[in-house]
């Protein structure tokens, strides 16, 4: 069979599934990398998702096909033979999920098959999370349809666990804890140390703003090279100036960072502590101010990433001069880095004016013609 967009559960299982339930992507609107730093994060689940439809089987096989796989097919495996050696491609994502939950010690020996179809509109490697939107959502189905009792929090280290280990990239729990947590119009204000999370209204629509993802369409991987490398130097940074973690430095540690850091690591440092000091910034300000007074600290964040972190391309920085130089109120790369996406934070009535003109920069530039969309706050996984 040919598997398509269009494709459903019963085209491929042969019969109708028997509930959905769907995960949020998310954009974070700052605090970048911090999240493994044990820091803080600010991010927000986004109106694009991954959906979820499934029956439950009878004997004890997992069962997953997807609308996206580019081979077609259903890939299968037993509850009684999770192995992530055995695992591969997308369909990690969802068999990653149910042998971390064992691995975690959760008992799955009653745990009955399940029939999965996986469709999804957020967009791949656009660094707005589609893997932790197919990680959470399998985690709260195979919770609930399970009975296993986690609460939320448990569920997003389950995911980020499942990511570690099973896909092996070395990610942090920010992507994990927006799906799950998020709510609408809300963004996810994130203690990584403690899971702490508090709910702050963005409050954008209010405002008149829009906030707009400008996706590079150039591909990022975490599970290689740069991400594992400024993990690696953030861990040098904290064993050296003798911290647990790079959030139990303050930005007037930073001046004894510098004299006991070779130059490029006490940058990568300068950026997670001051990046950290944003996040807690921009909860403030939004709070006191609202959204229209965070642009200073968005482009500073940037900033940041691409001068100290220099985890930025060309093409970001371009989308985000481009979006500042045409009136945004603030800009900044998103996500892991490397490719990806940036956004920016513009009015209503401006969004296809400055839109267009990131695109005809990219054009003269010489570069792929980026994706330009507006996303909104929306709530986490759920039961549909
Ligand atoms: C990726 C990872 C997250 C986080 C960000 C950078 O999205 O999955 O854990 O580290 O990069 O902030």
């Amino acid at each position: 069979m040919t598997i398509d967009q269009q494709t459903t559960f019963a085209d491929v299982f042969g019969y109708d599934p028997t509930v959905r339930y769907s995960a949020p992507g998310r954009v974070n609107l700052i605090g970048e990398h911090t999240d493994y730093n044990d820091g803080f994060v600010l991010p927000f689940a986004i109106d694009r998702r991954t959906t979820a439809d499934i029956a439950v089987r009878e004997d004890r096989l997992l069962r997953v096909a997807s609308a996206f796989d580019p081979d077609g097919g259903i890939h299968e495996v037993s509850l009684d033979a999770l192995d992530p050696a055995t695992m591969n491609g997308w369909s990690t994502y969802v068999f990653g999920i149910a042998w971390a939950l064992q691995d975690r010690g959760s008992d799955l020996s009653r745990a009955t098959g399940l029939d999965v179809f996986i469709d999804s509109d957020v967009p791949v490697g656009a660094g707005l999370s589609s893997s932790a939107a197919i990680e959470c959502g399998a985690a709260l189905a195979f919770n609930d349809l399970w009975d296993l009792g986690l609460d939320r929090p448990a569920l997003a280290r389950i995911g980020q666990f499942s990511e570690n280990n099973a896909v092996g990239a070395p990610t942090g729990i920010m992507d994990q804890s927006a799906s799950l947590l998020g709510a609408a119009d809300s963004a996810v204000f994130l203690d990584c140390r403690s899971l702490d999370a508090e709910v702050v209204d963005l409050g954008f629509a209010a405002a008149g703003l829009e906030l707009l993802v400008m996706d590079t369409n150039v591909e990022h991987a975490h599970a290689t090279g740069g991400y594992a490398a400024r993990r690696a130097s953030c861990e040098l940074g904290a064993s050296t100036m003798g911290v647990p973690a790079l959030r139990d430095l303050a930005v007037s540690d930073l001046h004894r960072a510098e004299e006991l850091l070779d130059d490029e690591t006490f940058r990568r440092v300068r950026h997670i502590v001051t990046e950290d000091q944003r996040v807690l910034d921009t909860v403030r300000t939004l709070r006191e101010q609202g959204p229209r007074a965070i642009g200073e600290l968005l482009v500073r964040s940037h900033e940041s990433m691409r001068d100290d972190f220099e985890i930025s391309v060309p093409q970001l920085d371009l989308a985000v001069e481009v979006a500042l130089r045409e009136g945004a109120v603030g800009a900044r790369m998103t996500g892991g880095g490397f490719g990806g996406a940036a956004i920016a934070l513009v009015d209503q009535a401006e969004r296809e004016r400055i839109g267009t003109a990131v695109s005809a920069a990219f054009a003269e530039a010489g570069y792929t013609a980026p994706t330009v969309f507006v996303v909104h706050a929306a709530a986490g996984a759920r039961r549909d």
